[in-house]
């Protein structure tokens, strides 16, 4: 690899897709949403009338659909089978199904070796769930971004347009629970990882501690 991998995990809402966009953005790096993959790989599954709760039929289809990351982070893009999915994936139905898919190890590796072929030569940042841990361990900054419950919730809310904060903090904590306690690759503070508490932080002071970061790495 000639370029550098900066890696961000952490729970839904806490920050890191601004994060990573404002971090790609103002380094000239390119961006990965692997968030966005499981979430297309999910809405798959769901065209194509698949239980989600049923592993086996999830991890038999884990290789049908094709799916396209655009690394761009102004405006990242996903296709599924040619199909332009970005706002689709955001929806309720997908949110709901994305962690128990998720959970299904070959549908874990079959987004492992897209995410490998993308971050290819480097030069990327990367958010995700186990990226400072199993897909890009070797990655030269890792960050942990955390905030509490009820910030996450408000983010969130806020991004889908004033949903309510109530339900939209219900729907995470049910996420995070199957995210951190799954068997493959859950969410968890990668070793040689940075924890950042992005609670009381602009999005603005949060980009400039990780650039200070790389800064010291380069
Ligand atoms: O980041 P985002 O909230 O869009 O991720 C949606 C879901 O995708 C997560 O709740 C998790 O179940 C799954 N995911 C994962 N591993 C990743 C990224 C996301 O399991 N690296």
């Amino acid at each position: 690899r000639t370029g550098i991998v900066i890696a961000l995990d952490g729970p839904s809402g806490s920050g890191k897709s601004s994060t990573s966009r404002g971090v790609a953005t103002r380094l000239g790096l390119r961006y990965l949403d692997t968030g966005a993959m499981f979430r297309a790989m999910t809405w798959a599954m769901l065209e194509a009338g698949i239980d989600v709760h049923d592993a086996a039929a999830v991890a038999a289809y884990a290789t049908t659909p094709q799916l396209v990351s655009g690394t761009d982070p102004q405006a990242p893009t996903i296709h599924v089978d040619g199909v332009d999915v970005g706002e689709a994936i955001r929806g309720e139905a997908v949110t709901g199904a994305v962690s128990p898919v998720s959970t299904v190890p070959e549908v874990r590796t079959r987004l492992l070796e897209l995410q490998r072929e993308i971050i290819g030569d480097g030069d990327i940042v990367v958010e995700g769930r186990d990226i400072g841990s199993v897909v890009a361990p070797d990655a030269e900054v890792k960050l942990y971004l955390t905030a509490d419950a009820a910030a996450r919730a408000a983010r969130r809310a806020l991004e889908e347009g004033g949903s309510d904060v109530a339900a939209t903090e219900a729907s995470l904590l049910a996420r995070d629970a199957i995210d951190s306690t799954r068997k493959a690759a859950p969410l968890t503070m990668p070793d040689g990882a940075t924890h950042i508490d992005t609670t009381a932080y602009t999005l603005d002071q949060v980009i400039d501690q990780v650039i200070a970061l790389v800064q010291a790495v380069q």
